[in-house]
């Protein structure tokens, strides 16, 4: 997967081209390039860093050009493999995310015409197969080698020919254009044009454009010019900065307040009891008959989806179930239209839950979106659906986007349940407490150096283990996917009362065990599952309320944490363990933002 950067416009667009890299780089971190129209290309393997000092040995000169980080798909990180790509004639340039499935066998085809290939990826398949069919018009050429593709693109192509064209194409990678003062910018992610301009139209699949001197036009799949819509971005450029954090993932951990404030806001009828979602308005009569819910996302937002799962089913008695986006295209059975297919997406780009979203649509059902990112993929093709406001997260280790997934599902629950059997108390009694919740977090953030002492304590443990029940299983599950992306750790997680049934087996002195155990229904059932850790002589960090005693006998480290309604606890039991996750990565000299091997949106299936 890859990550396109390109401007045209009056100025020297290297300096402009490496800033919008960096913002990008969260998405992919392997190598970089660039291509300026009548000074060529420049690459490093490695972070965007390497590539600026590279340019400052040889700069590159120009008005327009394309730029590229890169998350290796097909073939290791290295200067060949690097974007922009080029034909055997030096010609066409391109940067390209997405994948070619058909790479392999276009391949062929074109060494037995005489093409020399230098890399191992599928993007160079997709420049020699343009060089191959290009004569004069670019725009021709393209369109004309995406008809012998199959797979997925994000595409922009430049040709030596006309240093003031560049060609876009979109099928399943985002691509969005911001309208600057004469003077074009696209990217993948509209956080890298922030900087430049809020002002932005968004390609759909199928759509090409090609941008030139101040003008950009955009056809559709059948070849028809398309009218321009341009949408403004609400994000604030400074959402983008450290702030004075050492790090974004710390950063967006400690905006944990602020992101439930954002994702709140304006949504809470508290005195009717009831929740306004206005993303939702347009399809409410169909929600009202839903008969079942069906969630589905990857990674994080998967997690978030388990414990979503459980508020919805305990408060709003709408059965509900889970899906990884991965596994939803193989799940039969569906159901009627009267099932709706909810996609929990931080990016809307993740290509496995934006599959699902398509299939749901092909079935007739009513496809829902929790989104944060305005202007994606699944945003624009789902029937309705929620916006996160989370606001734009850097890190990619997801933090703030999961605490906010939560908060609107307690926002959902309260939304579907009072159509169904919830009470306007109970309601109330809900939105009351999670309007007094960002006051709870921000006391709980003021001081996490207990959490921090205890992260450093187990930061060389070789393994961890995870444990928790009913919506704490779930935020288990999270704590541990956020200690391994982070810290590289080997770390699992448990239902609490699913350890005896095999994993207890790997327990011992040296294989900590985090147990979440707040003080509610559930809580002496955990208990005894902290006991038969501690039988094995497993050494126990236990996460629970701060209206219960414990004595050193029952565990080696408490940790607490304010008790909240018992719907928002995950919502609070999650930010210890971010932090735990935090603290480990930093004492460990990893480099937490950017983890090795992964990438923020993972546009690939
Ligand atoms: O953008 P999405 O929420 O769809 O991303 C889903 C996962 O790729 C994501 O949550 C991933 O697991 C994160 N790295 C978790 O920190």
């Amino acid at each position: 997967m890859w990550n396109i950067w390109l401007c045209r416009g009056g100025k020297d667009v290297t300096p402009i081209l490496v800033d919008g890299l960096r913002k990008l780089e969260y998405r992919g971190y392997d190598s970089a390039g660039v291509y300026v129209a009548g000074a060529g290309v420049a690459k490093a393997v490695g972070k965007v860093a390497m590539l600026a000092a590279e340019l400052e040995n040889n700069p590159k000169v120009g008005t327009a050009g394309i730029a590229h980080t890169r998350w290796a798909t097909h073939g290791v990180p290295s200067v060949e493999n690097a974007h922009p790509h080029t034909d055997n004639k030096g010609t066409i340039h391109i940067v390209h995310n997405g994948i070619i499935e058909n790479w392999a066998e276009l391949k062929t085809e074109l060494r037995v015409v005489g093409v020399i290939f230098v890399s191992e990826t599928d993007t160079e398949v997709l420049a020699q197969l343009i060089g191959t069919y290009y004569e004069d018009n670019l725009q021709t050429a393209v369109a004309t080698a995406l008809k012998r593709i199959r797979g997925t693109y994000g595409l922009a192509v430049m040709s030596t020919k006309y240093n003031d064209q560049i060609v876009l194409a979109r099928m399943g990678s985002p691509i969005v254009i911001g309208v600057g003062q004469g003077e074009h910018f696209v990217s993948s992610d509209p956080s890298a044009l922030l900087a430049y301009t809020k002002n932005v139209m968004y390609l759909d699949d199928g759509d090409m454009a090609l941008v030139t001197e101040g003008a950009c036009v955009i056809t559709n799949k059948r070849g028809n010019i398309k009218e321009a819509v341009t949408e403004v971005i609400d994000w604030d450029a400074t959402v983008l900065q450290k702030n004075g954090y050492d790090h974004y993932m710390q950063k967006e951990i400690f905006e944990a307040a602020d992101v439930v404030r954002a994702t709140t806001r304006g949504r809470m009828l508290i005195e009717e009891g009831a929740v306004k979602l206005g993303g939702l308005e347009s399809v409410a009569e169909r929600i009202s008959s839903i008969k079942r819910l069906m969630i589905v996302g990857c990674g994080s937002a998967y997690y978030a989806g388990t414990i979503g799962r459980l508020m919805i089913e305990e408060y709003a008695d709408l059965p509900v179930e889970i899906e990884l986006g991965s596994e939803f295209r193989y799940k039969k059975n569906f159901g009627s239209t009267t099932t709706a297919v909810l996609a929990v997406t931080q990016s809307g780009e993740t290509a496995d839950t934006l599959a699902s979203v398509r299939i749901a649509k092909e079935l007739g059902l009513l496809t829902l979106g929790m989104v944060n990112t305005v202007g994606s993929s699944i945003s624009r093709e789902t029937d309705a659906g929620v916006h996160n406001h989370a606001g734009p997260e850097i890190a990619v280790a997801s933090t703030k986007a999961f605490i906010s997934q939560l908060t609107v599902f307690v926002l959902l629950t309260v939304f579907l349940g009072r159509k169904r059997s919830m009470s306007e108390a109970e309601a109330r009694e809900i939105l009351q407490a999670l309007e007094k919740l960002p006051t709870v977090i921000k006391t709980f953030l003021s001081d996490t150096s207990h959490i921090k002492a205890v992260a450093e304590k187990y930061a060389q443990a070789r393994d961890m283990m995870f444990i928790g029940r009913k919506l704490h299983a779930g935020i288990a599950y999270e704590g541990s996917l956020k200690l391994k992306e982070v810290s590289y750790m080997h770390a699992e997680a448990y239902a609490g009362g699913e350890l005896k049934h095999g994993s207890i087996a790997m327990l011992g002195p040296d294989f900590p065990v985090l147990a979440i155990a707040p003080n509610d229904d559930v809580f002496e059932k955990m208990m005894s599952n902290v006991a038969e850790v501690r039988a094995r002589r497993a050494p126990v960090i236990l996460l629970t309320t701060n209206d219960v005693k414990i004595s050193t006998d029952e565990a080696d480290e408490v940790i607490l944490m304010p008790k909240v309604h018992p719907l928002l606890q995950p919502i609070i039991a999650t930010i210890p363990l971010q932090l735990f996750a935090y603290y480990v990565g930093v004492a460990r000299g990893l480099v937490v933002d950017q983890p090795r091997n992964l990438a923020k949106s993972v546009t690939v299936e």
